[in-house]
């Protein structure tokens, strides 16, 4: 999603500089083409070399440099880039940004600019807090400058509280929703269900299924870099939150059903939830105690069905609505039947059908297989990633759109 787009990264001198090399390689990763410019202090914690092998580019730190300025020129550095970022941007930078200041490289090139500019701030959290530095915030602002964070937390210097720079996720999600006003899905609205649900037996037992909830969350994901408004309502799972990305977590079937229904309208959904078809039909208000050798009977009631109560939502009903058929099929044709039949049940538009017998580890694992039924013709997928499933699948979506505007 960044393809193409140019980042000038200033690093400035705090302890927070070690998580700009990762910074560095997510945002290479996501395409951009990345220069770094390090100020005296920031070369004190990171080196050019670390950011020059990470970037592919030449890093620069000195003002005066005749094979700098020969080769490059510190105002076409300045204003070739798409996005500035300063991070981490330290109490003096800040504050030399609010007076405009340009005693050295980093700061002549805010001056230079055109693009806007992104700060992470990170330091103590008094040196946050004082009013030296909230005046420079708010004159920053009323400039146009764009922040993240800083976040709560332990901080380096062993305190702990408001300070802490957003980490290079955060930090990537908040440069890739600034970009995402061109992107493809931008304006859509994306509504996603992942994970599995939990059926209450009593206050501490429950039926659940071995849903990771990794697709799910790798599709939100996907969706919100191609620029998607996405809402991910997400059963119990142990994935990290998706950064950027509104999370609504739900425990049951019906519980997420009423999330889902509140996160409509919208323009896509993704069911990828691996939703417990039944319930409990009588959960007990107390633990259930062990009664002399005789088990408990448990009566179950069927769940309600979020994805065809989507499919015949009448003027809610998503523009492009997707289910995912799990299936223990290994013969492809068995199983693309079946999900075909499911995909016109549940009147969804797209499902994907995969395989998740237990020898094919998807199901908690790390890639998946899939076949694409679209009502016209059926897409085999070679085996991949999650990720990889994710980016295709929203790539598809985004497809979709351009050809029906
Ligand atoms: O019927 P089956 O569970 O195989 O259907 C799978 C598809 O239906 C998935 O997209 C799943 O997220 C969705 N589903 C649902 N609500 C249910 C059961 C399944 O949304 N109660």
């Amino acid at each position: 999603m960044l393809a193409g787009k140019r980042v000038l990264l200033i690093v400035t001198g705090g302890i927070a500089a070690y998580k700009c090399p990762d910074l560095v390689r997510r945002l290479t990763m996501a395409g951009a083409q990345v220069h770094c410019v390090l100020t005296k202090g920031g070369a004190q914690f990171v080196t050019p070399l670390t950011l020059s092998a990470l970037s592919g580019e030449k890093t620069y730190e000195q003002l005066f440099s005749l094979t700098d300025e020969s080769e490059m020129g510190h105002i076409r550095l300045a204003r070739q880039a798409d996005l500035c970022i300063v991070a981490p941007a330290s109490a003096d930078f800040l504050a030399k940004m609010a007076n405009g200041l340009a005693d050295d490289l980093a700061s002549t090139l805010l001056l230079a600019t055109n693009s806007d500019i992104l700060v992470a701030p990170a330091m103590n959290t008094a040196m946050w807090t004082h009013p030296a530095t909230r005046d420079n915030m708010t004159r920053l602002l009323k400039r146009g400058v764009k922040t993240v964070g800083p976040g709560e937390g332990d901080l380096a210097c062993g305190e702990t509280g408001e300070g802490r720079m957003a980490e290079p996720a955060e930090i990537l999600a908040a440069i890739e929703t600034y970009f995402s006003h061109d992107a493809p899905l931008s304006g859509r609205r994306a509504v996603v269900t992942s994970g599995p649900t939990h059926e209450a037996i009593d206050p501490v037992r429950y039926i659940a299924n071995r849903s990771s909830g990794r697709q799910g969350h790798a599709i939100a994901d996907a969706l919100a870099r191609l620029g998607a408004q996405t809402i991910l309502v997400s059963g119990p799972t142990q994935e990290p939150d998706p950064a950027g990305i509104e999370i609504i977590r739900v425990e049951s079937a019906r519980d997420m059903l009423a999330a889902v229904t509140t996160a409509l309208p919208a323009d896509i959904a993704v069911c990828a939830a691996a939703v417990a078809d039944w319930r409990i039909s009588d959960v007990s208000a107390a633990k259930i105690k062990k009664t002399g050798g005789v088990p408990p009977k448990l009566e179950l009631s069927e769940n309600p069905d979020i994805l065809a109560t989507l499919g015949k939502a009448g003027n809610l009903r998503p523009g492009l609505l997707i289910g995912f058929a799990a299936e223990t099929e290994s013969d492809p044709e068995k199983m693309v039947k079946i999900a075909t039949a499911k995909r016109t049940a549940k009147g969804c538009d797209w499902i994907l059908a995969n395989d998740v017998s237990p020898h094919t580890g998807t199901f908690g694992g790390l890639e998946n297989a899939v076949h694409l039924i679209d009502g016209k013709k059926v897409e085999a997928w070679e085996k991949a990633s999650k990720e990889d499933i994710a980016r295709q699948l929203a790539a598809r979506i985004a497809a979709h759109f351009a050809v029906a505007a």
